[in-house]
Parts: C-alpha cells; sequence; structure tokens
C-alpha cells in the first residue's frame, strides 16, 4: 500500500502545482471526563498517508518541476504514554513504514512550518479542519511577516485544495473497489444473521448488536451509526434511539454498513419483516419502493446523473401512490409541486467511498449536474413514508416506513450493485427468514 499513497500524494501536488500543502489529521474527542471516543482517522488524510495515529499532520510540497516531499509529524515516541495508550510509530517508524521522505514529532509543527514554507509562494490548506493547525498557520505567517526587513520568500497566497482532493477521491480504483466488496461483504453476512434471529419480542439494539458483532469480527466496524428501527420509528429517517421492542405484524428497518480498517464503508438499507412474513399492507409499499431502486439503478450509466436517477425513483414512486389512491394528478406535477414530498422527503443517491456520504461535487459551476462517470460509486436509497403528522394526509398506510438502499459503482457497461448479495426481494426475504 505504501506505493499507492506515495502515488496519491504525488498525482494530488501535481496536480496542484508549486506550493506547500497542510493536512492535519483527526484528534481523539471527549466522550466524557478522561473518556474518548474511539479514534477514526480523517478520511482525507487517511487517504493520503495510510496513517492512523491522532494528532498527526502531513506536508506536502511541489517544487513546480515534478518533484514532491513528503513529511508527517506523528505523535513522538513516549514510553509511559505508549504503556498507557498503545504503540506508537515515532518520527522514524513513519519513514520506514510509511514511505514519507521525512518524520518529526508533532510538537515541532510551528518550526516544522517555518522551515517548509520557505521559498514557496503558494500555501494549499483549508481552513477550519483543524483549530490548532489553523492557529499554528496563523502564527507562522505572521513570524514571516515580521521578518519583512531580511525580505523572505513565504507564502502569500492561500489556495483551498478540498475540492481537487474530492476529485481524486471521487472516481474508485479497481483497486479501491475491491477493497469496498469486502465491506459489502461484512455488511450481507450482518444483514444474514439479522433475518435468521428476527422474532418478535427482540428490541431494536440487540439487532444493533448483531450487525456490530458481525462487523467486528471481521475487523470491521459501522461506517455510521446503525438506524436499527422498528415499526413507526422507520418514518424517521436518521432514527438512531435503537431501542424499541419489535413487534409481530411490523416491519424492521435496517440502514447499516460495515467500514474495514481500509475506511471504506458500505451503506445498505433492508427491511425485514419482524415475524417472517411481509403483512399485505407493508408489502404493497414495498413492492413500489423495490421498483423505485430497480428503475433507479437501471439509470446508473455514464453520461446520466444523480438528478435524472432521482427523477426517476420519484416518478415510479409517485406511481405507486397514484395507483393507490393516495395522490391524484399529473406524475411530472405531483413531484414539482411537493405532494410526493410528503411521502418521499430525501434524495435518491448520495457519492459513497471512504465517508458514507463520499466527496464529490454534484452540480457543476454552471448549474448542470455531474455526469456519471467510470468508477464513480453512490447509493440507490428509495423510500415512502407514512406520517399523517408530516404529509397532513390520512392514509391506510399510517406508520409504515420502507426504504430499499443499494451501493452502485458506474461501470464501464453500465451498473455494478455491489451490494446485489444482499436479499431484497420479498419471496428471498421470506424464504430465508423461513429458515429455507
Ligand atoms: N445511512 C445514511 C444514508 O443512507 O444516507
Ligand atoms: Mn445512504
Ligand atoms: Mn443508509
Amino acid at each position: 500500500m505504501k506505493d499507492i499513497y506515495r502515488d496519491r500524494r504525488n498525482r494530488l501536488m501535481k496536480s496542484l502545482g508549486a506550493g506547500v500543502l497542510v493536512l492535519p489529521g483527526a484528534r481523539l474527542t471527549t466522550r466524557n471526563s478522561d473518556v474518548h471516543h474511539s479514534f477514526r482517522q480523517d478520511s482525507d488524510f487517511f487517504y493520503l498517508t495510510g496513517f492512523d495515529e491522532p494528532a498527526s499532520c502531513l506536508i506536502l510540497s511541489h517544487d513546480g518541476q515534478g518533484k514532491t516531499e513528503s513529511i508527517l509529524l506523528v505523535p513522538p515516541k513516549n514510553k509511559e504514554k505508549e504503556i498507557w495508550d498503545g504503540f506508537r510509530e515515532g518520527a522514524e517508524g513513519v519513514v520506514k513504514n510509511y514511505g514519507v521522505d521525512a518524520g518529526y514529532s508533532n510538537e515541532e509543527l510551528a518550526d516544522v512550518l517555518f522551515l517548509k514554507l520557505e521559498g514557496h509562494k503558494t500555501l494549499f490548506f483549508d481552513f477550519d479542519r483543524d483549530r490548532s493547525t489553523d492557529k499554528a498557520i496563523h502564527d507562522v505567517l505572521l513570524r514571516f511577516k515580521t521578518l519583512k526587513r531580511k525580505n523572505p520568500v513565504f507564502p502569500r497566497k492561500i489556495q483551498f485544495f478540498k475540492d481537487e482532493l474530492g476529485e481524486m477521491r471521487h472516481c474508485k480504483s479497481s483497486q479501491e473497489v475491491e477493497l469496498f466488496k469486502q465491506c459489502a461483504e461484512v455488511t450481507r453476512k450482518g444483514n444474514e444473521a439479522v433475518m435468521k434471529a428476527l422474532k418478535p419480542g427482540m428490541y431494536e439494539y440487540e439487532v444493533e448488536a448483531i450487525l456490530e458483532y458481525e462487523y467486528k469480527r471481521h475487523g470491521g466496524t459501522h461506517g455510521y451509526g446503525h438506524i436499527v428501527a422498528g415499526g413507526y420509528n422507520a418514518t424517521c429517517l436518521h432514527y438512531h434511539d435503537n431501542n424499541q421492542k419489535l413487534e409481530a405484524g411490523t416491519v424492521l428497518l435496517i440502514d447499516s454498513g460495515c467500514e474495514l480498517p481500509h475506511k471504506f464503508t458500505a451503506d445498505v438499507t433492508r427491511c425485514y419483516p419482524v415475524d417472517g412474513k411481509f403483512p399485505p399492507k407493508i408489502r404493497e409499499i414495498y413492492e413500489i419502493v423495490l421498483e423505485a431502486n430497480k428503475k433507479a439503478i437501471a439509470k446508473c450509466v455514464i453520461g446520466s446523473s444523480i438528478r435524472e436517477v432521482h427523477r426517476e425513483a420519484q416518478r415510479v414512486l409517485a406511481s405507486g401512490l397514484v395507483k393507490l389512491g393516495i395522490l391524484s394528478g399529473d406524475i411530472d406535477s405531483l413531484i414539482d409541486n411537493g405532494e410526493l414530498g410528503k411521502f418521499y422527503m430525501h434524495g435518491t443517491s448520495h457519492w459513497l467511498g471512504m465517508d458514507v456520504h463520499d466527496v464529490g461535487r454534484y452540480d457543476e459551476p454552471d448549474g448542470s449536474a455531474v455526469l456519471f462517470r467510470e468508477g464513480m460509486m453512490l447509493t440507490i436509497e428509495p423510500g415512502l413514508y407514512f406520517r399523517k403528522e408530516y404529509s397532513g394526509i390520512d392514509t391506510p398506510y399510517e406508520g409504515i416506513g420502507i426504504r430499499i438502499e443499494d451501493d452502485v459503482l458506474i461501470g464501464g457497461s453500465g451498473p455494478v450493485v455491489l451490494t446485489s448479495s444482499i436479499p431484497k426481494e420479498v419471496a428471498e426475504i421470506e424464504a430465508i427468514m423461513a429458515g429455507k
């Protein structure tokens, strides 16, 4: 992997041009008292380094002639701290094991910045990633300014680079797709385990535990908080209490994805009948959403766009609601006048990768949609949610929430559904739950 990270750093600097780039990694954050949340490295930082220790910083300099120097500032070796908190690579370790040209202690950030910025005219830096690095940049520029009688050359231009890096991360290489497939496979295992265990009387948190257990025993964890929503709770889009009892005659919505140590994450939603059989009313809604899911997936081809995909899903959902007698009128008007939005209030897709809502633009600068290119990865997640409190409309479907979410790669010869092994047909789900 060392070469892959080096290649990414070189490509990024080549696209940016001459200058110095400073990118802080993530820090530990407090959970309560002196307890921390478990550490998750910043995705941009990890994409360029593969380095997973907190409070680190990457400095890249490019001379404009094609030569890039990479420096990592990392927590220094410290026997006592390592006894308490675990191994640290230290400045020497990162050179040896992470392929950077030099390593320093993160305590030396101010001096290393002063040394490395001198002679460069452009600083590539995104404010607001990390307060203390913002301050270090401010301080080092002031330090240069106070030396003005010596007339040093230092960056007088600051350029944001998040968009350029986002563009790099946006289209996935075949190797990245292979990494992603591992996440999809573990997520499949989690869903299978749930289908086999699910029964009335269980609590939502028991299902969450099954998912997390499967992810953990394959070396992963959740890429975002598990949504485990029984019955009415599924009408809350990002429900996270996960603490209610599951009742017969209802459906459980699970929106969950495994993230593996390479930091790709799946993002999958499935709905399972708690007692193994879809009640007829719920099934009517399920079939409409499933059709929207499939038709939207079919639109995932080079040259199409998230806007087109969304429109397709909206059309199927609106037609379904008209057939059920819940809405009436012209399909496109129902979409444009907000009537469909009373039951389908979110987008159909977002980019997917190392972040569940991954980097990548949605619109071009002229306002047109970004068109699909080979290697883009996105979710397809239509849904229908019946809650009079929101829609103002009484329906026989009150309290039903259904979403079906797959992860799709824009392939050279059509859509590739990376989560196709996770069952979504009614008959298939019911057969598995019946132990067949
Ligand atoms: N899991 C969050 C989403 O589907 O966007
Ligand atoms: Mn999603
Ligand atoms: Mn999701």
